[in-house]
């Protein structure tokens, strides 16, 4: 291949990539398979090699990462960068409404409320349709040059369509990372004995400042634009208009932005989004309200530190005050041990809180938490709850300080550290903590969805030394199961048979079941597109595994190691003779196209609680043809929605879109 030919080539492949990417991250309706987009994505990484003088700063294989920098330059911005003043209470955005119409000499002043992202602040600039530079605010004057790490954002747009303008101009939006994806990476290092992220914020500032961009490429970091900085020639009027001018250019913006016309409906913008914000997929811990005119805007300037055209509302913290009753020493599937505090119950926006996880020993000792103590208490978003303050002027008397036992509270062990981890972990692998809790997974909904086999099923089996490996379930007896307490012949025979049918099960489902450290549910199932089936898996390589899309070392080596333990592999034969999909292959045409085009047409929003999580359910929606989008309107089809759906639920109903649970989502795929 010659020069010129290959420079054509990749130009096409990285408008393919860069397509199939936005299709996949911003619509939620791919076009390909993982498999083909990883083919074309290896093809051009093929030819970049091969031709490195042609590789772009913007190429798809940048998003990946690349090799680690440095340190972050310090760059001037084109504007100054500023922060926002604050007010706490509808009197004092009252007062900010009464200070515009004394600036501005009119008494009904159009402005947009927007949610407030918690993240940080981003300057980004494009030219010729390319994104050329992104930094962080720094001081306002100069913040640092973070372009290497924002490219790995996978919403981010490298590039601009071409009905873009083409001209140098600077935007400001927010870098963070989605609530689910907090909660995602927390729970992994929880698992790894890692120290935790106090906040989303928190979580997606440390992701940013990594000198190795392939550690921020794992972080399912998103951005939301909200704003322009230096941008002469794009000739806008109004803040609102902004809304369409990224949607123009492909840019996210917000799901949410209200236009109010005077201050009635600014108060009633705010009041909706305080109710809104639940169902958010990122924190938001306020509004900010912003003059609409561009042109007012500029009228009213700014004082040294902020704006006087905007102003950040911010909402009640979700926050309550409760007494430590005791505290609890968990033992997880990996044998981490995790002290949880019993609560005095209070309400925390609605729901009623009993427990917080206090994560480690160095947590509590730092905090100094102590039991019987008087704590203040935080729910943000879907995040467990958490201590964030002790009320030390409440402590009565000399309480003791807690520590954490020196054996498993369960089968006695005693305790290891591992390397340079913080958590401390049960090495027992016949704990019967850790047996119930791989049963439990084992058996769940997302997994073998073995019906029956609950709580306090597991707890009987395990106790009663039934279930001491996976293997065990299926060499149950109905004479042993009826010497339990409660278990008469109908609920026996049904739970034997409930364990045998699972022998059926989806490859997939039965890989995620194994409990295969960090490969949850979505994984499992690229894991199996990719390998064909377990066995296979087990036989992959390092490098081999690492060269599969959003698998990073740690899983890859949580996968060896799996498959290298002694205990697993003869569990895995076990199963294999069990009659159970060890070396069950995959049935090659994927599914069926009678299956694909079942929810062929429609467009769905999935909301509230369920019993996966909801990308798996995105997921199953795509294969099957359908939609997934992440607001209400009327072109949605229907609304999946789980437990405590709050306000999509509530809009669904106002717009007459249809309400669907799971268990007839399962009956519509033909599971149910
Ligand atoms: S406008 C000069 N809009 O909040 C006006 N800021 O506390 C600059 N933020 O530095 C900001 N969401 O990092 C604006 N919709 C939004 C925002 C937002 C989050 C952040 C931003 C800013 C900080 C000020």
């Amino acid at each position: 291949m010659t020069e010129a030919q290959a420079r054509e080539e990749i130009s096409r492949i990285t408008h393919e990539l860069e397509r199939h990417n936005r299709l996949y991250y911003v619509d939620a309706a791919p076009e390909i398979t993982d498999r083909e987009f990883d083919d074309l994505y290896r093809s051009l990484v093929t030819l970049e090699t091969q031709f490195p003088a042609l590789k772009s700063p913007n190429s798809p294989t940048q998003r990946v990462g690349g090799e680690p920098i440095s340190g972050f330059a310090p760059v001037e911005h084109p504007a100054r960068m500023m922060s926002l003043d604050n007010t706490y209470s509808e009197q004092e955005l009252v007062e900010f409404y009464e200070r515009l119409r004394k600036l501005l000499g009119i008494s009904d002043i159009p402005v947009v409320i927007e949610p407030k992202i918690d993240g940080v602040a981003v300057s980004v600039i494009y030219e010729n349709r390319e994104l050329i530079r992104a930094a962080t605010r720094g001081d306002g004057q100069t913040g640092d040059d973070i372009t290497r790490n924002a490219r790995t954002i996978r919403r981010l747009p490298l590039r601009l369509p071409a009905d873009a303008p083409a001209g140098r101009f600077e935007l400001r939006g927010e870098i963070f990372l989605p609530t689910a994806g907090f909660a995602k990476i927390n729970k992994e290092r929880e698992e790894e004995g890692e120290p935790l992220f106090m906040n989303p914020r928190n979580a997606a500032a440390g992701s940013l400042k990594q000198l190795d961009p392939r550690i921020t490429a794992r972080r399912p970091l998103d951005i939301i634009f909200y704003g322009i900085g230096l941008a002469a020639d794009l000739e806008l009027r109004e803040q609102i208009e902004l809304q369409d001018f990224f949607k123009k250019c492909r840019l996210p913006s917000g799901d949410k932005v209200w236009l109010a016309s005077n201050l009635d409906q600014t108060l009633a913008a705010i009041r909706e989004l305080d109710v809104l914000r639940h169902s958010l997929p990122y924190v938001t811990d306020g509004a900010v309200i912003k003059v609409n005119s561009l042109a007012a805007q500029a009228e009213l300037g700014a004082t040294s530190k902020a704006p006087r055209w905007a102003i950040a509302y911010k909402f009640e913290p979700e926050q309550a005050e409760t007494r430590i009753l005791s505290i609890d020493v968990q033992v997880g599937r990996t044998g981490a041990l995790t002290p949880v505090a019993n609560l005095e119950p209070v309400l925390i926006s609605g729901s009623t809180v009993a427990r917080a996880t206090l994560h480690n020993q160095k947590e509590i000792s730092e905090r100094d938490i102590r039991v019987n103590d008087v704590v203040i208490i935080e729910k943000a978003g879907e995040i467990i709850p958490a201590v964030v303050k002790v009320l030390k002027e409440k402590r009565v008397g000399d309480l003791p300080v807690f520590v954490m036992p020196p054996e498993c509270p369960i089968c006695g062990s005693p305790v290891e550290k591992r390397g340079k981890l913080i958590k401390l972990f049960c090495p027992n692998p016949y704990c019967s903590a850790k047996i119930k809790r791989r049963v439990l997974h084992y058996a769940s909904r997302g997994a073998m969805a073995i019906d029956g086999l609950g709580e306090q099923i597991v707890e009987q089996l395990v106790e009663a030394d039934l279930v001491k490996t996976l293997p065990d379930l299926y060499r149950l007896e109905l004479a042993s199961l009826l010497k339990l307490d409660n278990f008469g012949d109908d609920k026996s025979s049904a739970l034997l048979n409930e364990i045998s049918k699972s022998k059926g099960s989806d490859i997939a489902r039965f890989l995620f079941a194994l409990g295969v450290p960090r490969v949850g549910a979505t994984l499992a199932r690229k894991l199996i597109s990719h390998y064909g089936s377990v066995r296979k898996l087990g036989e992959a390589s390092e490098p081999e595994l690492m060269s599969i899309p959003g698998v990073k070392k740690v899983i890859a080596k949580g996968i060896l190691d799996f498959f290298a333990s002694p205990e697993n592999q003869a569990m895995l034969a076990e199963l294999e003779t069990l009659g159970l999909p060890v070396n069950a292959e995959k049935a090659e045409s994927a599914p069926a196209d009678s299956t694909k085009a079942v929810l062929a047409g429609t467009t769905w929003v999935i909301t509230g609680t369920l019993s996966q999580p909801r990308e798996a359910f995105n997921d199953r929606i795509l294969a099957a043809g359908g939609k997934v989008s992440s607001s209400i309107s009327a072109a949605t089809t229907y609304l999946l929605a789980g437990e405590k759906a709050g306000s999509k639920l509530a809009k669904a109903n106002s717009l007459g879109v249809k309400v669907i649970d799971e268990a007839a989502f399962e009956e519509m795929l033909g599971v149910g």
